[in-house]
């Protein structure tokens, strides 16, 4: 088992990284100071493939579990879907220390979060991430969130769950498309902080994608350390975590101009990456060769590197409203070399322009 720490003060946790997990959760939780009663926020999907283990080996272990399904589906993160969780949850007596789980992908992962921070000002909660892009990104660093009609995640909290349990056993029911959006964000991870990580990743990345056990372990605790790192630094976002949205910000509006429809989010961020590199080597701050691996491997790996058809100035007012937007500046993040990243608000656009017409 492999053990990564997000050390924030009184508010540190864990995220436990094995195989089988799923059955040991029950042990495990035991450890972690909380209440008996235990509610499991999941979809019908999870719940019919992993809901029996998860179960057993919370009831094994003594605690008393509810499930609580919501539908599957990114429409379905809204305050609507969180006050039908509220219900349920006063309808079967949960109290302040009674903690929930968040059992499914990011889409659990952040209403499940919203949940907890907010049901009688906040209950303890753990992730139990079941895609690739929930073990390696949106389970770890306490950002949680409900999509607005007018905007994705805009009504949340910073809450940190109290532990993260990745099985990655979970991963073989997941679609090829879904593990290759994970592959996207680890790929980010190697760009941004460590590029010796980068490197494993080019010799390697067939083999994660086939979800070889050492490989996937390996990459999903380097993901982690580096997530942790930096959330550890910045859990706020008012600087060095910002650099986590490398590929982002053309990644999002890529995906509010296709209405979230034509691409995953990781698909997205995969050619939002592309963009951006491309963007750094025009502004003379990365080198052709540091280019063309990033290129490269976001290619070898079976993700998008282009849009064909989008119109640029489309997506030059997507990015304006984006928030990522400060003082009516876009923010970019630009890389110097692999395993190095700057934050940028001076990019002309004009030069955003030519990059995105190329
Ligand atoms: N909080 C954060 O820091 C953060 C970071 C990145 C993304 N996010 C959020 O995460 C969400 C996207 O998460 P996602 O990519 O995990 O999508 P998702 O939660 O929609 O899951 C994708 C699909 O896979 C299914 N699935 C999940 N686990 C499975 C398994 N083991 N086997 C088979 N099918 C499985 C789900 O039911 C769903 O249909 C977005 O809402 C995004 O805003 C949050």
């Amino acid at each position: 088992m492999e053990v990564v720490n997000v050390g924030l003060g009184e508010r540190s946790y864990s995220i436990y990284i094995d195989k089988g997990l799923l059955l040991e959760c029950g042990n495990r939780l035991k450890n972690i100071k909380t209440g008996r009663k235990i509610v499991v926020i999941t979809n019908p999907l999870i719940n019919k493939l992993y809901g029996d283990a998860l179960k057993n080996s919370l009831t094994g272990a003594g605690f008393n579990v509810n499930f609580v399904e919501i539908p599957d589906g990114e429409e379905y993160k809204t305050i609507k879907t969180a006050a039908g969780i509220y219900d349920r949850l006063i309808d079967i007596k949960m109290e302040r220390e009674s903690p929930l789980i968040a059992f499914g992908g990011g889409v659990i992962g952040d209403i499940a979060g919203f949940v907890a921070a907010t049901y009688l000002r906040g209950v303890p909660y753990i992730q139990i991430p079941t895609t690739l892009l929930a073990q390696v990104d949106s389970s770890i660093g306490g950002k949680t969130a409900v999509n607005h009609p007018r905007g994705k995640n805009l009504i949340g909290a910073f809450y940190q769950p109290k532990a993260v349990f990745i099985d990655i056993d979970t991963l073989k029911t997941l679609p090829k498309e879904e593990i290759l959006c994970g592959v996207a964000e680890i790929i980010k991870y190697g760009i941004i902080k460590d590029e010796g990580f980068f490197e494993y990743l080019e010799g390697n990345i067939k083999r994660l994608i086939n979800l070889d056990e050492d490989i996937l372990i390996y990459s999903i605790k380097r993901a982690c350390e580096i997530k942790a790192y930096v959330v550890a630094k910045d859990e706020r976002e008012s600087g060095l975590r910002t650099i986590l949205n490398f590929g982002h910000t053309i990644g999002h509006a890529i995906e509010s101009l296709t209405d979230y429809k034509r691409y995953r989010h990781g698909e997205a961020v995969a050619i939002g990456m592309v963009y951006a590199v491309k963007m750094s080597l025009e502004s003379g701050l990365c080198s052709n060769k540091d280019y063309e691996r990033v290129v490269n491997l976001i290619k070898n790996a079976g993700l998008p590197a282009v849009i064909a058809d989008l119109d640029v100035s489309n997506i030059i007012n997507s990015l304006s409203l984006d928030k990522k937007v400060k003082e009516e500046k876009i923010r970019f993040i630009l890389m110097r070399k692999i395993g190095s990243v700057e934050i940028r608000s001076d990019i002309a656009q004009g030069l955003i322009k030519k990059v995105l017409i190329n």
